[in-house]
């Protein structure tokens, strides 16, 4: 693969819901009253009839156990470039907070749609480490 094919690549990401698995979220015996494979059902189909605007993959933990479930909403290569960041949202349980973020994400996500305000409350600051990571591809020092 050349550096020209990931670039290209790059040049159409989609808005890409990254959705925490780890031990806490998504975990019935955590939080039971959820049907957390339903959400991640729901969420998965979404995104295949997007069309190619919306991604979901899933995650290990990313640390906010305390918030769970937790989704990070990636914005698409446009979004980013118009300044669009990584929007981590968390208590993302139940059916109202999944139509907020696919809303938000069918929308054009991160910077090209603003979310709506019941989905901005849920808004949560990243962990140190991801905001290091976030801090280092703004300035092209990303890994590859
Ligand atoms: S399991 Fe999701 S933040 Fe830890």
């Amino acid at each position: 693969m050349t550096a020209r094919t990931v670039l290209g690549a790059a040049r159409t990401r989609p808005v890409t819901l990254v959705v925490c698995r780890g031990c806490c979220c998504g975990n019935p015996r955590k939080h039971p009253g959820h049907d957390h494979q339903w959400q991640l059902d729901r969420l998965r189909a979404a995104a295949a009839e997007s069309g190619g605007r919306i991604a979901v993959r899933t995650t290990d933990c990313l640390g906010p156990c305390d918030r769970a479930n937790v989704i990070v909403v990636q914005p698409s290569c446009e979004g980013r470039r118009r300044g669009g960041r990584a929007t981590w949202i968390g208590f993302a349980m139940g059916d109202a907070a999944d139509d907020d973020i696919l809303r938000w994400a069918a929308d054009g996500g991160p910077g090209i749609a603003e979310p709506l305000p019941a989905l901005a409350l849920q808004f949560i600051p990243p962990p140190r480490a991801a905001r290091t990571r976030a801090r280092g591809q703004g300035r092209g020092r990303a890994r590859r």
